[in-house]
């Protein structure tokens, strides 16, 4: 494809605002010309910094607007399966943030929508298979680096918000495995071959937002999973963390080990004073992963643009929801769960 891809988005909100900014000044061969949300002031946002020429409040009419080719969905998570289906019978190329969707039929439903417009590319956003370092592990245990991989630590841990922003979307986010963990459980999958997944063990605690109680979600939640084949997984995710966010994973294999982003350092400079030695940390994942979340977009219009083959499928993304929610259902019932 030589003509430019033209893009509308939908959702400018946390997330989508920094998807926006990619698309309309970073992302080669793409063009953002449209964008949807039901915020007014995140439209006139969108047309004034980022020159944005259609604009729509009414998702219907937005995907279905022949004068774009692909679509880019940052909306909230119940909304995903809906809209990727609603794009694909529209023609269109998706991307769609994670989780692709809360339940494993609702995923199954938009692989079959997929299936049936399979020259359309669908996309699910999980980030860090477009970090550097996580693919250059993944390329390390693909060469034999660390022999037969047969561990996964993975956590995901973000800086305590003392005013609790996050409890507005706490009820509809699917709790914390699902909104957090799910990108270890890709990473795992990722890392370990994509073995299946068997049976799960979940605790986890409260420390901060006695809030979430009420709809049986935590703060802080730990996760085993096994694997057929004797791979096992451990998560921890963490919305309490008092430094910085700290996403780190360790991959170990019979001969060797691979850590990637060990601490919440945010760059190499070290401070040495009356207080002692330190670093400043990371505030948050659009700080960590700023570059994969460019990278990750520009991926997704080369392959619209038929330059690239993405390995990332929807069922990996249908994978993680099983196991996400297998997890879920352990932390409620405090007893193991066959996914
Ligand atoms: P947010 O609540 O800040 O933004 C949601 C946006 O969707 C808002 O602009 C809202 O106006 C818009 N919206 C609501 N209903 C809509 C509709 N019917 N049609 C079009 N737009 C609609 O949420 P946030 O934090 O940006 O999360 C959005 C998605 O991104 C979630 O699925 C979340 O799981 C995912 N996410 C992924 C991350 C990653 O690391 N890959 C990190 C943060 C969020």
């Amino acid at each position: 494809m030589t003509s430019t891809l033209r893009i509308g988005i939908a959702g400018l909100g946390r997330l989508g605002r920094r998807h926006a900014e990619n698309l309309a000044f970073r992302v080669r061969g793409c063009q953002l010309v449209s964008a949807c949300s039901p915020v007014a002031a995140e439209l006139d946002a969108a047309q004034r910094e980022l020159g944005v020429t259609r604009l729509h409040a009414d998702f219907d009419a937005f995907v279905r607007d022949p004068d774009i080719d692909a679509v880019v969905l940052v909306t909230p998570t119940a909304l995903h399966a809906e809209q990727v289906i609603a794009a694909l019978a529209a023609a269109k190329h998706v991307f769609v943030e994670k989780p692709l969707a809360l339940g494993v039929a609702d995923c199954e439903r938009v692989e079959r929508a997929a299936r049936a417009h399979a020259d359309r590319v669908a996309m699910v956003g999980f980030v860090r298979r477009f970090d550097a370092s996580y693919a250059h592990a993944r390329a390390h245990i693909e060469q034999g680096g660390i022999g037969r991989p047969f561990l996964v630590r993975s956590q995901t841990c973000d800086l305590l918000d003392p005013s609790g922003a996050f409890l507005k979307f706490a009820p509809t986010s699917g709790g914390i495995y699902m909104d957090c963990s799910v990108h270890d459980i890709d990473l795992a999958r990722w890392m370990l071959g994509s073995p299946r997944a068997t049976r799960v063990f979940a605790s986890g605690t409260i420390a901060v937002h006695d809030e979430l109680a009420a709809i049986g979600d935590v703060d802080n939640g730990l996760a085993i999973v096994e694997f057929d084949g004797g791979a096992r997984a451990v998560f921890y995710a963490s919305r309490t963390f008092a430094h910085g966010h700290e996403t780190q994973t360790e991959v170990i294999g019979t001969a060797g080990k691979l850590l990637v982003g060990a601490g919440a350092a945010r760059d190499r400079l070290q401070i040495a004073d009356a207080h002692g030695v330190r670093q400043l940390a990371v505030a948050d994942f659009v700080e960590r992963f700023a570059d994969a979340f460019l990278h990750e977009m520009q991926a997704f219009v080369d392959a619209c643009r038929g330059e690239q083959r993405l390995a990332l499928t929807l069922n990996d993304a249908t994978e993680a929801t099983r196991i996400g929610q297998a997890i879920t259902r352990s932390l409620k019932s405090a007893m193991p769960e066959s996914v």
